[in-house]
């Protein structure tokens, strides 16, 4: 959380944070400005639609949405802004998160959720593409992006088996 926030994390349930931090800690790690918000489309869809409605007018540029199950929250949040949305599919509890993927990337024509790998990978991922986004326009921001993709470059380059060390 942070003043002036550049991106807006939603999640459909509070226990999507466990998973979600990794995506709050990676956009810590650049330095980028968040807001977060809980919002179920199901079970509080007027907040939902709210804050999708708003989020231009408060400075944000993209938008972050994590949810399981039938995980029509990044969609919906999409149907009502502009902005780029980004879905992260969390593991559910019936079918290993395979549900939330299908529903958060099956979006009709015309309103697309840019989707993420289920868990972990997804929330990492979806800050790091944020970044990707916002860097676009941010020269200090593009110089980060270029830093973390040459450092993670060498690590693999230089990493050893653990019977190397
Ligand atoms: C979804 O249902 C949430 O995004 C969460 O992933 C899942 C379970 O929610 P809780 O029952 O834990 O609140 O709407």
């Amino acid at each position: 959380m942070s003043e002036n926030p550049l991106v807006s994390i939603v999640l459909g349930s509070v226990s999507d944070w466990e998973t979600m931090q990794h995506c709050a800690s990676t956009l810590d790690k650049f330095g980028i400005p968040y807001e977060r918000h809980i919002a179920s489309a199901h079970r509080t869809p007027e907040k939902a639609c709210e804050i999708a409605k708003t989020a231009k007018s408060r400075g944000i540029k993209v938008i972050i949405a994590a949810a399981g199950g039938a995980a029509h929250l990044a969609g919906v949040l999409a149907g009502h802004t502009r902005l780029p949305v980004l879905g992260v599919p969390m593991k559910g509890w019936a079918t290993d998160g395979l549900d939330s993927l299908l529903s958060t990337v099956q979006m009709p024509r015309g309103i697309p959720v840019m989707t993420f790998a289920i868990g972990k990978a997804g929330a990492v991922n979806s800050a790091i593409g944020a970044l990707q986004i916002l860097a676009l326009s941010d020269e200090s921001l593009d110089k980060k992006l270029d830093e973390f993709r040459k450092k993670q470059t060498e690590e693999v380059l230089s990493a050893k088996f653990p019977d190397e060390q």
